[in-house]
């Protein structure tokens, strides 16, 4: 991570109304908590729901559990994303296969290198507890699988959030104390 301007998050599910909603502001909130300097937004692959709050069900669950979903509205992803955010973290492996297609797409169309453009990941990628697992999608589930969802975003987003901490903590490294 760059010290200095924000590091730019981009939490990607289908619909852009369950998954990614409810991981941006978990990973917003947990990252805010940490004292991180990060700035996170979500985004769907397809362009089912546009301009849409989230999910009742989704806001439901998100607000027993503390985050507000509300003032949140569904978009879909685009090729600017690609240049303005640092990270793209995909819910699960479609919607990866998907980001893998845009990025390549866009190094063709663009005559742009990877290397210009947003990495990226599973939002499991660094999760302690379901590590490298798909957020399974829950629109036609019950409602543990809504509960599923944010349980797993407060890990993945914890893996991340570790991993960031590590990176700044050895950018930082502090003077040893005068004996
Ligand atoms: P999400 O869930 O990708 O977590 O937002 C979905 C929402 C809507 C649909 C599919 C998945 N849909 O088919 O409309």
């Amino acid at each position: 991570m760059k010290a200095g301007s924000p590091y730019r998050v981009l939490c990607v599910c289908l619909g852009n109304i369950c998954r990614s909603p409810t991981a941006e502001v978990i990973l917003r909130q947990l990252a805010a908590q940490a004292g991180l300097n990060i700035e996170v937004d979500s985004a769907g692959t397809s362009n089912y729901h546009p301009n849409k709050a989230p999910d009742t069900r989704s806001q439901q669950h998100a607000r027993a559990r503390g985050y507000d979903l509300s003032a949140l509205r569904a978009r879909q992803i685009t090729f600017d994303d690609f240049k303005s955010f640092d990270l793209i973290l995909a819910m699960d492996e479609n919607n990866l296969a998907e980001l893998v297609k845009l990025k390549r797409h866009i190094e063709k169309s663009h005559n742009l290198s990877a290397n210009n453009l947003a990495q990226v990941a599973l939002m499991s990628e660094h999760d302690p507890n379901y590590p490298k697992l798909p957020v399974p999608d829950p629109y036609y589930g019950k409602n543990t699988d809504f509960e599923r969802v944010i349980d797993e975003c407060e890990s993945a987003a914890q893996g991340w959030i570790n991993l960031w901490q590590q990176q700044r903590n050895a950018t930082n490294v502090q003077e040893p104390a005068n004996a």
